[in-house]
């Protein structure tokens, strides 16, 4: 018990590094510059491993900072499309389905975000290594871990690079569809462009009424942010999963 303690390795509330983080991270820009993007300038993706795990490396996992991140966004960042751009929250099954059937983009079908779709990292000050037994919780530890900066700091590029019309998923069947705390909330919408248009779509569950529409108060403050940043808004509401998925 006093040597597990010490080690200090299992203090952490959150799920522990992903196992061969370094050789995922390396297989995955490997294919999505080979397959996903054939053609395109190719990038240099032991670079980029190294860009990745440098941001955090031997680091306190809850003191990063988005500057930790800004070498691997500068190197590996990959901009999408105008009116190709879809953002989610709290609906991300959904927001994928819907973006795949379209020929649009989330976040994670771009290529910072397909490398860490699903994974967990943090380090370990002093230590070359991952910790692979636990990583800093949101909650119970510190906001300021790696992944959840990570996911803000290129939340933040993305939203700042978008174009012409550009989507959001909103989930429906909770009460504040536009989640002020949320990335979505936080980090994309204060961080979109002067004429950009945002489409909300808000999605409720099968066999449910909606909990929210577009003429409530949590759609109402998305629409407040998005007129100080002279954004245009459209939205609609009262959509199934089905209507939404197979709607034009
Ligand atoms: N894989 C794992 N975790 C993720 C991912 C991902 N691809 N993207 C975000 N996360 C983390 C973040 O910490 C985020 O707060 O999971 C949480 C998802 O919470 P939600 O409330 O469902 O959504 P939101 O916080 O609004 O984040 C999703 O941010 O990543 C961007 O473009 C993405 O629009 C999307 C939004």
């Amino acid at each position: 018990i006093y040597k597990w303690h010490h080690s200090g390795l299992n203090r952490w509330h959150g799920r522990g590094s992903t196992a061969d983080f370094q050789k995922i991270i390396q297989e995955r820009c490997d294919d999505y510059t080979q397959q996903i993007q054939p053609g395109a300038r190719s990038r240099n993706c032991q670079g980029i491993k190294q860009a990745f795990t440098s941001a955090f490396i031997s680091k306190d996992p809850c003191k990063a900072t988005k500057e930790d991140y800004k070498p691997l966004l500068d190197l590996a960042y990959t901009t999408v499309p105008c009116n190709k751009a879809v953002f989610w929250s709290k609906t991300k099954e959904l927001a994928h389905e819907y973006a795949k059937r379209r020929g649009l983009l989330t976040l994670e079908d771009t290529l910072l975000g397909s490398l860490a779709d699903g994974l967990s990292w943090c380090g370990e000050p002093g230590s070359p290594d991952l910790n692979y037994q636990s990583c800093p919780d949101w909650k119970k530890d510190c906001r300021t871990n790696y992944f959840s900066v990570f996911w803000e700091a290129l939340s933040e590029r993305f939203a700042e690079n978008v174009c012409g019309t550009v989507q959001v998923v909103l989930n429906g069947s909770i009460e504040n569809a536009f989640d002020k705390m949320s990335i979505f909330g936080r980090v994309e919408a204060p961080n979109l462009r002067q004429m950009v248009t945002l489409k909300a779509w808000l999605v409720h569950d099968p066999g449910k009424p909606p909990s929210d529409s577009c003429s409530g108060p949590s759609i109402k403050e998305l629409e407040s942010i998005l007129n100080q940043r002279s954004v245009r808004f459209i939205c609609r509401d009262n959509l199934s999963r089905d209507q939404f998925l197979g709607s034009y």
